[in-house]
Formats: structure tokens, sequence, C-alpha cells
């Protein structure tokens, strides 16, 4: 009998199956009740005492091998059913072409990570304003040029819903609901009704600054300007500050840069001047903060705003605002290297 079993488990050992059907008969014919494994457990009964234990022993581990391989041979197969082998698995991979930031994108990011070094703070605002945020806060008077049709675009027939002209509405949020020490930066898209062309386009992006605390000084400003502009452009990078009008400051200022390409020698990009203008700037007018709720004795402040473009025109000469958001592939694939 133990010649039979030793037999048995070589042969059940070497088994295979190539369908569902195969695994079956090979089930029945070792396994059901007149299988040739429960054969030999009834030819168990008539072993001599002495030789049970032994044979007993032998006689389950066969049982067990037999099915653990029937079970393995189910287990292939359901594998197998899986697998479409018309699929080179050993086959490297095709690589992944690599995507890029938008230039805008990557600009705006380093304008943040600027400021944020300075301590600022990223803060936003909704792209569909009021007037009270876009203006009246900021104290634009009723008849200001800025509110007209021809500029601001109106949601419907309420003046007072409107698409933001500019970030400066995200200074008026935050200030109504923070009290001072303020020093927050705000990205974002804004509107204007303006006819598309190379150098204008009816939505762009600005980013905006706003400092306010004790004591914040002209100086303080100018200095916050000539970290950002040496930052951004490299550290030979000089600036000037023009005298200019926004109504929401007082002083207020706009900013040259030393022309980035010609190093302030002059050349056709800076139209021979040596000078590039990169945003407006100036000390927040009392009247806007007490527009806010915030003491305009006790405190003070600066404020600064700037175009996403044409700071990225600045660093890498796109001279068609329009292909910022023609989403064409040729200009894209550009700026895979530059973050
Ligand atoms: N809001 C201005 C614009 O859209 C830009 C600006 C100028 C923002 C001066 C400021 C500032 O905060 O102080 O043209």
């Amino acid at each position: 009998m133990i010649d039979k079993i030793n037999s048995l488990k070589e042969t059940i050992s070497s088994l295979t199956a190539s369908s569902e059907e195969q695994v079956e008969a090979l089930r029945i014919k070792y396994l059901s009740k007149k299988g040739e494994v429960s054969q030999l457990f009834n030819d168990f009964r008539s072993v001599p005492a002495d030789q049970k234990k032994a044979m007993g022993q032998a006689l389950n581990e066969l049982k067990n091998l037999a099915t653990d391989k029937i079970n393995s041979l189910r287990e292939q197969l359901a594998v197998k059913d899986d697998i479409d082998e018309t699929i080179d698995l050993t086959r490297t991979p095709a690589v992944m072409p690599l995507g890029s930031r938008h230039p805008l994108s990557i600009v705006k990011e380093e304008i943040i990570s600027i400021f944020s070094r300075l301590g600022f703070t990223v803060a936003e605002g909704p792209e569909i304003e009021d007037d009270w945020h876009v203006f009246s806060s900021l104290n634009f008077a009723a008849d200001h040029p800025a509110r007209d049709m021809q500029d601001t675009f109106f949601i419907g027939r309420n003046p007072d819903v409107l698409l933001r002209t500019h970030t400066s509405s995200v200074q008026s949020r935050v200030m109504e609901h923070t009290q001072p020490p303020i020093r927050i930066i705000c990205p974002g898209r804004v509107y204007r009704n303006e006819a598309i062309s190379a150098r204008a386009h009816c939505f762009f992006h600005q980013v905006e600054a706003l400092y306010v605390d004790e004591n914040v000084s002209f100086a303080d400003l100018k200095q916050t300007l000539l970290y950002f502009a040496r930052e951004m452009f490299g550290p030979e990078t000089k600036i000037r500050l023009r005298p200019s009008y926004f109504p929401f400051t007082e002083p207020s200022a706009e900013m040259d840069i030393s022309c980035n390409l010609c190093g302030g020698k002059g050349c056709s990009f800076c139209k021979h001047t040596g000078w590039v203008e990169i945003l407006g700037c100036g000390m927040v007018d009392p009247n806007v903060l007490d527009s806010c709720g915030i003491d305009s004795k006790k405190y003070n402040g600066f404020a600064l705003g700037m175009g996403v473009e044409r700071i990225t025109n600045l660093k890498y000469q796109v001279k068609d605002l329009r292909m910022f958001s023609e989403n064409d592939r040729r200009f894209l694939l550009q700026f895979q290297s530059a973050h």
C-alpha cells in the first residue's frame, strides 16, 4: 500500500490541466468518493494495527497534496484568463511626455514666493464683485471714468454686479475683517472691456500687495520694491519711481526697472530710454483705511499692484498677449524647463 501511496504522490505532483473541465475531471478521478485517494482510505481499514499510524500519516499527506494540487491548477487557470496574451508585458513602456506649467503660473508663483520671504501671505477674493469693493471703498469718486461701461464689464442690468477690474478689491475685502498688522499678496484674474489685440486683452492677471501697520513709511515701500525687482530680474537691477495718481494711494508712484534686455543702455525694447515700467504703488490713502474700518490715525500702509502678463513679457519676451490664452502647444512647451 505504501508503494501505491508514493506512486500516486508522484503522479499527482506532476498533473497539469489546460481547462476548468480537465481540473474537474482530475478532482473526480482522485478525490471524489470513488476516486483513487478515497479508495485507499477504504483499504486503510485492513491495515495491521502496528502500521496504522505510519500509513494514516502517509494517507493524509497524499490527500492534502491532492487537494492543494487541484486548487492550484484551478487558480493558475483563473489567472491565465485575466491575462491578455496579445500584450507583451516585458516591453519597455512608452515614455510619458512631460507637461509644462503655464508661463503666467510660473511667474505668479515666483512673485508670491518673493513676497512670502518678506512675510506676505496670499489672500484671494471673488472675480464677480460689487461696486463697493472694486471702486467706492477704494476712494473712486462717483463719476470716476474707470467705473464707466467702456472699462468695466457689468453682469446683467444691475450696476452693482460686475467683474473686478483690478485685484485691489481684495485689499478692501481683507481690511474689512482684519485689523493690522496686515501683510497680504493677492494674485488673480481681472477683466476690462478692451478690444483684444497683441497689446491688450479683455482679461489678464494682477498681483496686489498690501502692508498696513503702525509707522509704515515710504522708505519701507521703496525697499520692498527694490528687493522684489532684484529677486525677480537679477541683482544688478535698478529701480526708479515716478510720481503718479491712483485714487486709493497718496502719494502714488509708478515704478520702472532698468531695462533687463540692454541693462539700461537703451534698446528698441525700452524705446531707448533704458527703463521699463512694471507696476503702480503708493501709500494707502487714509480714506481707504477709514472706509474699511481701520483707524487711519493709528495705522498707515503701502500698496502696490502689477500685471503678471507684463512681468512675464519682460522675463520671456512674449510679444503678443494673445499667446497666453490660445493654448498653442508650441508656445506652452517652450516653458518646460522654466520651473
Ligand atoms: N489697481 C491698479 C491698476 O489696476 C494697480 C495699482 C496701482 C495697485 C497702485 C495698487 C497701487 O495697489 O498702489 O492699475
